[in-house]
């Protein structure tokens, strides 16, 4: 066939590590390398000053690559983002006002809910713009303007390399958006695109926490619930590290926003279900490790994913710590993504599943 395993004893683990070089060839068709600029591919055909507000809108991984693109749009750029999923969007007829901007997120551009999501969009006289990893799909051809995930063909039916390409693009437009709506100077622009630019080193850098990973899918594999915090652009991550362990371990996996624990999932903490708590040190890091105080005090074993200064900060005893290299807060979700995708990979091949076919799933789904 025309892609195959390389090495790898499945096409997940391969598509896994060969991120940091397709993160890296999207990476360089959105930015202009010499300069540190953005430089996207295709002229917008509409000016972010004249966005009032932004729907985002997808199925599954990509989704929650939306979730993430949500806390840069607003961040960077002031507008009001809203995301749901294509589903839901597609029937509850929302309100959209002419000359905003819908945008669409698919890997491979075929997701019934999601074009038809777009084609509602359309009707509404909105912008729209698909960010899509086949450039021939449906969706990309019914779109106003496409934006290409530089991917490569994702074979493993769990989203991994198109998820982290998808918030690669999305990083680039959120800072043109702020830039366009002058929410960002040149020089906010040139640091927001250097952390960018380190992003391929970093994600190669996390891969090195394999090892570690593998051991940890072992006692991983014994339990049958999961649970993933985090804030911020944390929380997104969370959901798709339980979606990513649902899909291809069955084992049941919640994702929360950490500071919803108390409201909840608190009462299911026991030392039988493992925490996975994703908490760079960032501005919401303190709030974090206050809720993973939380759950040492019931008895919970943690796996904190954390940098070098949050594993010092963090003064409990943690079952484990996942030492993540140094980075940018903004763009931290691109590079914790490789443990967390890696975190699902290795309990999945402990259990014996179907990695790249797991039951009931289907890497593209054509109907509703
Ligand atoms: C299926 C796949 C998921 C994917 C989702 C959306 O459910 O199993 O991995 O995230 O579809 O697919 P899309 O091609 O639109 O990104």
């Amino acid at each position: 066939s025309l892609v195959d395993k390389a090495n790898y004893r499945h096409f997940m683990a391969k598509e896994i590590h060969e991120q940091p070089e397709v993160v890296g060839h999207t990476l360089a068709r959105y930015v202009d390398m010499a300069t540190e600029r953005v430089l996207l591919p295709v002229k917008l055909p509409f000016d972010f000053k004249n966005i009032q507000r932004i729907n985002i809108t997808a199925c599954g991984t990509a989704s929650y690559a939306g979730f993430v693109a949500k806390y840069w749009f607003e961040r960077f750029a002031r507008v009001p983002v809203e995301v749901d999923v294509a589903s839901e969007f597609r029937y509850r007829e929302a309100p959209l006002r002419k000359g905003d901007l819908a945008i669409f997120i698919s890997q491979s551009g075929e997701t019934a809910d999601t074009l038809a999501a777009l084609r509602y969009a359309k009707d509404q006289g909105v912008h729209t713009v698909a960010v899509v990893n086949v450039p021939t799909s449906t969706i990309a051809r019914e779109s106003e303007t496409v934006l290409q995930t530089l991917a490569g063909p994702e074979i493993g039916v769990a989203s991994t390399k198109a998820f982290t390409c998808q918030l690669m693009v999305l990083a680039n437009l959120a800072i043109a958006a702020g830039k366009a709506r002058g929410e960002l100077s040149d020089e906010d622009e040139t640091k927001l695109v250097h952390g960018l630019v380190e992003i391929p080193r970093l994600m190669a850098a996390a891969l090195t926490t394999e090892l570690q990973i593998e051991k940890l899918a072992r006692e991983i594999a014994k339990s049958r619930d999961v649970l993933y915090l985090g804030r911020g652009t944390s929380f997104p991550l969370a959901l798709e590290g339980a979606l990513k362990l649902k899909e291809i371990s069955y084992i049941h996996a919640e994702g929360y926003a950490a500071g919803e624990l108390k409201h909840g999932p608190i009462a299911l903490i026991d030392e039988t279900m493992p925490v996975v708590v994703i908490a760079p040190y960032d501005r919401v890091f303190e709030k974090t490790v206050s809720n993973m105080q939380e759950v040492a005090a019931r008895g919970g074993n943690i796996i904190l994913m954390t940098d070098a200064k949050g594993a010092e900060e963090a003064t409990i005893e943690s079952l484990v710590t996942i030492v993540m290299p140094d980075m940018a807060a903004a763009f931290t979700p691109m590079v914790y993504a490789v443990p967390v995708q890696l975190l699902a990979y290795h309990t999945a091949v402990v259990m014996g599943t179907d990695v790249d076919q797991p039951r009931n799933l289907a890497k593209s789904v054509t109907v509703e």
